[in-house]
This record gives C-alpha cells, structure tokens and sequence, in this order.
C-alpha cells in the first residue's frame, strides 16, 4: 500500500458529531483513486464503476492527519480495481478500508477501453526509459 496523500481534517470537515464526516472520506478516496487510475493508466478518461462494502472502524478529529493508500489488486482489459485505506497518520489506527474500487478505462466515445496496462508502473521509470 503506498500512501502518497495527506490530509489535515479541518472544521468543514466535519459532522454534528465533530468526528471526521464520512461523505468527506468517501471523496477523498474516490478523488485518490481516480488520481491513481489516471497516472497509471496514462489515460484522463478514467471513471469509477464499483466500490465494495464500506466500513468506518474508527473516526478523526479536527486538526488530525489521516493518510490515504491505494494499491492495485488487479489490472483488468478495461478496469483496475484498486484498494485503500485511510488511516491516522500519526496513530496509524484504520479509519476506513475499502477492498475494492473498480475504475474503468474509457476511449474517446466515453466506452470502456482496454488500457493494455499489466503491472505497476512508477513515473520516474517511464522519464528514465524516455531518456535513454
Ligand atoms: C463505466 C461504464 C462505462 C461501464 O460500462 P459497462 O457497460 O458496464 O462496461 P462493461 O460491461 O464493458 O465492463 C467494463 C469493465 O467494467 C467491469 N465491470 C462492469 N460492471 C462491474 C461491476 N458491477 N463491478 C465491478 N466491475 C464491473 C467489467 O468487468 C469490465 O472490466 P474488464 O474490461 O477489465 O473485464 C458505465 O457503467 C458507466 O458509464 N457508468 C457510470 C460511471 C460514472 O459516471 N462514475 C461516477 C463518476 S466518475
């Protein structure tokens, strides 16, 4: 799991309970997934199909740092499905996991298309094979 987002929960963050509102951890992770969809698949057109069964195991305060990972659990023709976890940062104590995001590859008419993608890929190795 690599967690390359940090986020410090301010007061619009928040429910009446003043715990960390769940619809907040919902878009950050659909936006990180998205992200992570996008960079890997080199390709904008990315939407999000599927998410499993979500399950709050503990909440944030205000002024709190959570984390966000995303790793993949499988390269698809057209999807990847993908899986997260928010977490404490400092703590390290889960606030959420969700085992599966599946997000589709799309072609320029808006119909899932296969990405020909098969395994992680790191940025820095896609400049390095440009460049030599
Ligand atoms: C995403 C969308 C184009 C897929 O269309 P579709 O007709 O279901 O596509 P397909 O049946 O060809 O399936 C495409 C891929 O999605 C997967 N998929 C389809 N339904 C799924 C489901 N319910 N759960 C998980 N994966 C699913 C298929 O397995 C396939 O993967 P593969 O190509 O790797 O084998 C269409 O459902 C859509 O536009 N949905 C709305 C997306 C959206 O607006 N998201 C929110 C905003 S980003």
């Amino acid at each position: 799991m690599r967690y390359h987002t940090r986020k410090i929960v301010k007061p619009e963050d928040l429910n009446p309970n003043n715990t960390l509102f769940g619809g907040r951890v919902l878009e950050w992770i659909d936006e990180e997934a998205a992200l992570y969809s996008v960079i890997q698949l080199e390709n904008k057109r990315v939407v999000t199909k599927f998410m499993s069964e979500i399950n709050f195991v503990s909440s944030a305060v205000q002024g709190d740092i959570v984390e966000i990972g995303m790793d993949v659990v499988k390269f698809g023709k057209s999807s990847l499905i993908l899986k997260c976890e928010v977490r404490n940062k400092l703590t390290r104590k889960t606030i959420i996991k969700v085992e599966n995001i599946t997000m589709v590859n799309l072609g320029p008419d808006g119909k899932p298309a296969p990405h020909g993608k098969t395994e992680i890929e790191f940025v820095k190795d896609r400049l390095n094979q440009q460049s030599s």
